[in-house]
């Protein structure tokens, strides 16, 4: 499988994201056969805001590819800023292999994929966190035997994170329910992309307001309830938000198996640090499958 870009979920066919999660899990048993794919080669990563997992998954991953990662981090202001970003593409695609960009709009990766010569990867911006996605996707692969049958909820804030687990569900055709509190789901165009998509594979997606709806399920997600860029005080939405935070008793009521969160978390926020510490959740699972995730996604670039 080769691919071109890697910026959106929507951007990816059933066929091609069960190529990607198949291959990460192939990196992951074997990284020693993909220990030359990135050699001499140089990959450029720009990040408008801060991370942890992202940038040390990248920069660790592309190693274990040999190649050589660059970090950019807000020296430069903003992106626009100081040049057109369409210059700053332009100028990065002259030296780095690919650009990775974990940037403030999705506007920002669509003109840097539109101006640079090499393949741009979206490490997280205001829609979407495909990353994430498809390290939860390896991550659930790993945890059930049948990734089209698992039931999968994600409760909490309405944000890049579930857009991209959603899409992807809907892409892959599995049963997705989406709790968030009122005011707080996707926008209606992202809802009705998914639901576009999942007519196509079959999906079933729920979009509710009512933890009550989320009947059994076998894995349950949860993210921040205020994102990175987003200057709501998390103050002013704490009783709206405290129905939806993911405890044991939520894990007993939809008998879900594991529970799942991006990190970093608010504990005691949108998941008790109790169930965060405890055997149910995979969220350092996840985190490691961050790199073989990303790591497949630049392999198939290049073969
Ligand atoms: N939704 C979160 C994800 C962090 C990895 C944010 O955008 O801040």
């Amino acid at each position: 499988m080769s691919l071109q870009n890697f910026l959106a979920d929507d951007q990816l066919s059933k066929q091609q994201l069960l190529d990607l999660i198949a291959l990460a899990i192939r990196i992951k048993a074997k990284p020693q056969d993909y220990q030359n794919v990135l050699a001499g080669k140089s990959v450029a990563m720009i990040f408008e805001k801060p991370s942890l997992r992202t940038h040390v998954s990248f920069d660790i991953g592309i190693n274990k590819l040999g190649g050589h990662a660059l970090y950019l981090g807000q020296q430069n202001g903003k992106l626009g800023e100081r040049e057109r970003v369409s210059d700053y593409a332009k100028n990065l695609s002259c030296w780095a292999d690919v650009i990775v960009a974990r940037v403030f709009s999705h506007n920002s990766i669509q003109q840097l994929a539109e101006h640079a010569s090499v393949p741009v990867v979206n490490a997280l911006c205001d829609s979407y966190h495909p990353c994430q996605g498809l390290a939860d996707f390896v991550t659930l692969a790993e945890n059930f035997d049948d990734l089209s049958a698992v039931k999968f909820a994600y409760v909490g804030d309405g944000n890049n994170v579930s857009n991209s687990l959603m899409i992807m569900a809907a892409t892959l055709g599995m049963d997705f329910t989406l709790c968030c509190p009122p005011g707080h789901g996707p926008s209606a165009e992202m809802f009705n992309k998914a639901l576009k998509i999942a007519e196509q594979s079959g999906a079933k997606l729920i979009l509710t307001s009512d933890v009550s709806d989320l009947g059994q399920q076998d894995a349950i997600y949860t993210d921040t309830w205020v994102s990175m860029g987003d200057d709501t005080k998390v103050e002013d939405i704490l009783a709206k938000f405290m129905p939806y935070q993911v405890n044991h008793q939520m894990m007993t009521d939809t008998g879900a198996k594991i529970v799942m969160h991006c990190q970093p978390a608010h504990l005691e926020e949108e998941i008790t640090t109790e169930l965060f510490d405890s055997e149910l959740a995979v969220v350092f699972q996840q985190a490691e499958n961050r790199m073989w995730a990303q790591n497949a996604v630049l392999v198939s670039f290049f073969q």
